[in-house]
């Protein structure tokens, strides 16, 4: 035998069904986790989604619109586009706009690392011997060329 009244039955089940509202919403509101890997899958014109900023956009029905054009945004698919996004100096509206494309959360631990430039290995230089004889030789035939000059003054004066 229940000691509850009928107005207190109702208001459990409001909040029961409460709850699971609240539960869904919340369900709802989790966001998707994606995969580098398939937002890399998603690189067509019909089908092209960008992850900026931790984020996946869908911008599959903006490329038409996108007034820095279609090219640009194919152009940057299957990678980390954020810095390419940041280049261009964005404007605050277009950071609003990018809202209504927005299909989830990148997972961050599946996005392969950036490769690094590595600069071409350089023969290291040394000078070789050549390049030292030739630095003595400049130095040492003016020199001899002063040296003979004075030579023939002093002998052309004695036999004067
Ligand atoms: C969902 C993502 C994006 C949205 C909503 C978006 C939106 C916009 C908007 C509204 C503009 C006009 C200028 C402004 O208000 O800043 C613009 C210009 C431009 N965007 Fe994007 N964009 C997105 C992604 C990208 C990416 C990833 C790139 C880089 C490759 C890019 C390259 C450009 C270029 C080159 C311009 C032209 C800038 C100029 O002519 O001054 N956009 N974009």
């Amino acid at each position: 035998m229940s000691t509850k009244r009928k107005g207190e039955d109702k208001s459990d089940k409001e909040r029961t069904s409460g709850l699971f509202s609240i539960s869904l919403a919340a369900i709802a509101e989790m966001a998707r986790v994606i995969k580098f890997e398939e937002v890399a899958k998603h690189k067509e014109r019909d089908d092209c989604w960008l992850a900026i900023f931790g984020k996946v956009y869908d911008v599959t029905s903006f490329l038409e619109d996108h007034p820095g054009g279609d090219e640009v945004l194919l152009a940057v698919t299957e990678k980390d586009a954020t810095e390419d996004f940041e280049d261009v100096g964005h404007s605050d509206s277009a950071k609003e706009m990018m809202e209504k494309y927005y299909i989830g959360d990148l997972d961050s631990t599946s996005v392969p690392p950036r490769k690094k430039y590595k600069p071409p290995q350089q023969v290291a230089h040394r000078p070789d011997d050549s390049g030292f004889a030739m630095k003595i030789m400049q130095f040492l035939v003016p020199l001899l060329i002063l040296g003979i000059a004075f030579a023939l003054r002093f002998y052309g004066k004695k036999e004067d």
